[in-house]
Formats: C-alpha cells, sequence, structure tokens
C-alpha cells in the first residue's frame, strides 16, 4: 500500500506540475501561410478572424503586426529580416499584441524596438511587460507643467525653457547639432533623479554609438535606456521603436518618476511608415505619407505629459527630433510635428557655419509651456532676453550700412555682441542653474562690455567660479529654485564685478 501511494507520488506530482504550467501559455493554434514577402511585408492567407494589430509569429522567430485586414488576405508589417522569409512559410497567431519588458533592468542596457538586448550584458530580467501602444493619459489625470526640466544650455534654460511634461521639438537641417542638444539634456540631469530613454530611429550605426559613448563617459548611461531602431533594421521595427519608448517612460512616470524620452528622429520615423504603407498598397497623400501620418505622430506625442499625484505625480517629457531639408520648416512633417508640439527648438545652419554653437536661432524658436515654470532667479536676470536679443540683432544688420552710430547705439552693440558670445557653449559643456544665472546676469547688466570678446569664455569662467567661491549660500538658494530678491541681485553683481576687475589687474596693467 504505501509502495503504491509512494509510486502515485512520483507520477502524479510531476504531472500536475506540467499541467499547472501548461495552462497559463494556451496558444490559439490556428494556423496560416506566408503568400508572398518583400522588404518589412508579408501577405498571409488563411487565419479567419485574426484581430487588427495582433502579433503574429513566422519561422526563425520572426514576429508580424497584423496590419491590413482583408477577406482573402492580410498584409503583415514584419518586424525582422524579411529575407528569412519564404512563401509557403507557415505563420502563427499568438493571440496578444507586441509589447515590450518594462522597469528597472532596461537601465543602462541598449535595446531594440521590442526590448531585445543588443548589448552584451545578457538577457533583461523584467517581471513585467506593456503593450506598445497605449492610450494617451485622459485629461482628468493631467496636472499642470509646473517645474522646469533644466537642458543646462544656457540659450535654451534662459530663452526657451522647457518644463517636465512638455513636448519640446528640436528642428533643423542635418549636422546642425540636434542629437547633441537632446544628448547634453540628458548628461545635465545627473543625479537628480529624471531617468531618460533616448530612442534612434534610423540613425546610422556609428552615430548611434556615438550617443552611447557620451552617454557612458559622462555618467548617464545608468540612468538611461538606450533604444536602437537603425536605418537597416526592418521599417517595422523602426516604427514602433518610438511607441515602445514611450511605453518604457510612462511605466516610470505611473510610479512618480520624471522621465525624460528623446525621439531622434520623427523624419526617418514617418519614412518608415510612408514606406510601409505604400508595400500594404494604402493611398498617398502630401508628398507619398498616408492620410493618417498625422495621427501617428499626434497620439504618439499626447503620451507626454505630467500626472496628478493620485495617478501617480510623474512625468513625462518629449524632445522629439525632426530633419528638415533646405532650412525648410514648412514640409509636411515638420508643420506636422510644429502644430502637435508646445514648442520648438530651431537649429540654424547659417549659425552653425558662423561658428555660433550651439546653432539656436532664437528668434525662431519658442516654448508655449516652460516659460511659465522658468525658476524665478532665472527670469529675473533672463526675462526680458529674448527681445533684448531680437532687438540687438535687428540694430546689427541696420549698423552694416555703415550708417554713423550714436554713443547708446555703440552701447547696445558692445552688449549684444556680449549676450551673443554668452549664449555660445560648447558640447557637453551643460551648466548649472547658478553658473548659468551669473554669466547671464554679468553679460546683461554689462560687466563684461569691457571684456574683449577673445577673452569672454575666460571672463565667464572667472563669475561662475567667484559666485561658487564667495556666496555658496546665494548659489544653493538659485539651484534650489529660490527667487532671486533685488538686495541678491545687487550683492550678485558686486560680487561678480570685483571678480572681473581683480582678473583684470592681475593679467597686468599692459592689456589695459
Ligand atoms: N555646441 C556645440 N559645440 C561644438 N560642436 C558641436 C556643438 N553641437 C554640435 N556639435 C558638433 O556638430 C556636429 C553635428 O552635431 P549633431 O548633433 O550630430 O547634428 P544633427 O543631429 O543635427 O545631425 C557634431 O560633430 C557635433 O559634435
Ligand atoms: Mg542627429
Amino acid at each position: 500500500m504505501d509502495a503504491f501511494a509512494t509510486l502515485a507520488d512520483t507520477l502524479f506530482d510531476p504531472l500536475d506540475m506540467a499541467l499547472g504550467q501548461v495552462s497559463a501559455t494556451v496558444e490559439i493554434a490556428e494556423i496560416a501561410h506566408v503568400a508572398s514577402v518583400g522588404n518589412g511585408v508579408a501577405q498571409i492567407t488563411g487565419f479567419s478572424d485574426l484581430h487588427a494589430d495582433e502579433l503574429v509569429r513566422f519561422p526563425h522567430g520572426v514576429m508580424g503586426i497584423a496590419s491590413n485586414l482583408q477577406e482573402h488576405q492580410i498584409g503583415v508589417v514584419v518586424l525582422g529580416d524579411t529575407d528569412r522569409l519564404r512563401p509557403g512559410d507557415k505563420v502563427q497567431r499568438t493571440g496578444r499584441v507586441v509589447d515590450v519588458p518594462v522597469g528597472h533592468a532596461l537601465l543602462g542596457r541598449v535595446v531594440d524596438a521590442m526590448g531585445r538586448p543588443l548589448d552584451d550584458a545578457g538577457p533583461i530580467d523584467a517581471k513585467d511587460r506593456l503593450p506598445v501602444e497605449r492610450p494617451a493619459p485622459p485629461i482628468m489625470h493631467r496636472a499642470p507643467v509646473d517645474e522646469p526640466l533644466q537642458t543646462g544650455i544656457k540659450a535654451i534654460d534662459a530663452a526657451i525653457p522647457i518644463g517636465r511634461g512638455q513636448r519640446e521639438l528640436i528642428l533643423g537641417d542635418r549636422q546642425t547639432g540636434k542629437t547633441a542638444i537632446a544628448v547634453d539634456t540628458i548628461l545635465n540631469q545627473g543625479d537628480n533623479g529624471v531617468i531618460s530613454v533616448y530612442c534612434a530611429v534610423g540613425q546610422r550605426a556609428s552615430a548611434v554609438a556615438h550617443v552611447i559613448a557620451s552617454l557612458r563617459k559622462g555618467g548617464a548611461l545608468d540612468r538611461t535606456i538606450v533604444m536602437v531602431a537603425g536605418g537597416d533594421d526592418a521599417p517595422g521595427l523602426q516604427f514602433i521603436a518610438p511607441y515602445a519608448a514611450m511605453t518604457m517612460a510612462e511605466h516610470f512616470m505611473a510610479q512618480g518618476h520624471d522621465v525624460l524620452v528623446v525621439l531622434d528622429d520623427l523624419t526617418r520615423h514617418a519614412r518608415a511608415y510612408r514606406e510601409l504603407s505604400l508595400l500594404l498598397r494604402r493611398p498617398p497623400g502630401r508628398e507619398a505619407y498616408p492620410s493618417d501620418i498625422f495621427y501617428i505622430h499626434s497620439r504618439l506625442l499626447e503620451r507626454a505629459t505630467h500626472l496628478k499625484d493620485e495617478y501617480g505625480g510623474g512625468s513625462l517629457t518629449a524632445l522629439p527630433v525632426v530633419e528638415t531639408q533646405a532650412q525648410n520648416i514648412s514640409a509636411y512633417i515638420p508643420t506636422n510635428l510644429i502644430s502637435i508640439t508646445d514648442g520648438q527648438v530651431y537649429l540654424s545652419p547659417d549659425l552653425f557655419e558662423k561658428g555660433q554653437l550651439p546653432a539656436i536661432d532664437i528668434g525662431a524658436s519658442v516654448s508655449r509651456v516652460g516659460g511659465k515654470v522658468q525658476r524665478p532667479a532665472f527670469r529675473t536676470v533672463a526675462g526680458n532676453l529674448r527681445l533684448m536679443y531680437a532687438q540687438f540683432e535687428e540694430l546689427e544688420s541696420f549698423a552694416r550700412f555703415g550708417t554713423q552710430l550714436d554713443q547708446e547705439t555703440r552701447h547696445k552693440l558692445t552688449r549684444g555682441r556680449r549676450v551673443r558670445e554668452v549664449l555660445k557653449q560648447g558640447e557637453h559643456a551643460h551648466l548649472d542653474v547658478p553658473a548659468q544665472i551669473a554669466v547671464l546676469l554679468a553679460a546683461t547688466e554689462g560687466l563684461f562690455d569691457q571684456v574683449a570678446l577673445d577673452d569672454m569664455a575666460k571672463a565667464e569662467h572667472t563669475v561662475q567660479e567667484a559666485l561658487r567661491a564667495q556666496d555658496p549660500e546665494l548659489c544653493d538658494r538659485m539651484a534650489r529654485g529660490k527667487p532671486l530678491s533685488q538686495a541678491d541681485r545687487e550683492k550678485l553683481v558686486a560680487t561678480l564685478r570685483n571678480a572681473l576687475s581683480d582678473t583684470a589687474n592681475e593679467a597686468g596693467n599692459g592689456n589695459a
């Protein structure tokens, strides 16, 4: 009897266990076949009731999204190499939609658009998965944007400030410094708790490698997820990448984190979608883009927001990048994105050529949200920077005609040129709030008026150091977002003025 019980145990225990595992992973085992395949899209036949956007599985682990449901054929966007598929190949349905792993296990990793590792750090140990396409948070869950996202770039933080939860477009021709601004913004977050997702779409591998190296060198990789859908990858992967990046970011936002998502870039994303749509024989519209191209970008960027505390209280700031051609910002995709986002940072190739870097055209840039949440101390020193700079540029172009200039005009030009010098900033030279305020205040107050343009970099360094060394308490207050009182301001100007005259004296009176 005993022996029988033991035998029964050994027989049934593993069976029970196996049953338990099986029931959790039942798959709908309907089979269809590939009818034709090529360039990122496959036509399949055989399924009677496939759902729209359902994930299907081809041989060799290649996945696809059921996109065009027709009576006899289904157009599938292939999320992998179509060269490996042949007509007649079996197709399985999965009963689910595309999802990606989410959570802390992804930080510091380089993944593809489906969240599979592309680095050599092993499998990603994530418990949770979420669909790549998710509805944007409803209006009732959204809180006003009430905190700035410091980029560390003077021209942006002073003149085009960005708020947490905002969508700010970075727009410009190729090689104007768009990626550099996005990467510097990630680097500038330091250890302030902001988590970043850098999503590269359609970029060259060397460009992506460069970004990853910069993030690693700047110590930012550990709090960043890098998602890559390269220019050589299937257009389907390029298409889903930004949505997948948003999903990974939303998971952190729901836990109360502030997240920054860079989508680099949506011009290539739109092209990948255009390619897929043409292959799926959807009717082309303007510039051969399908008619829902506006909708695919608006539903993507609508997911950026600041949540009310009862819904997690986190924020998702989106920095979509768009590449223009020959500075044509009224082309289809740029205009769509300008109208979807809350402002744009416009980079001008002319400024780039002149060496005015970052090549931000302040007059053509705007932030419709962030200005309201700019740090008060910033507002005191940079409040009228935009206007003053615009007036200076106008004056300067007028002065070129060689007219006789009165004293006041010459003063304005002198000061404007110093301000322009101050707005120059090298790559990876992001500055904290107090340092930015010190140089902007010095420039707008005219403390640099006597400094030769060539010596400006040194003078800027002097005032930053002076503030840090002589008034750490004020530094700290400004960093925490406290306002700058009139007394503070006067004291700060005096400190900076003294530091500048000290170094001028040290440099020897011969130069004076
Ligand atoms: N502020 C800057 N100072 C110096 N060089 C810069 C600056 N911003 C960008 N660059 C350089 O300009 C080039 C183009 O920048 P990148 O960000 O790749 O342009 P884009 O993304 O617009 O094509 C890169 O070689 C980059 O190192
Ligand atoms: Mg770039």
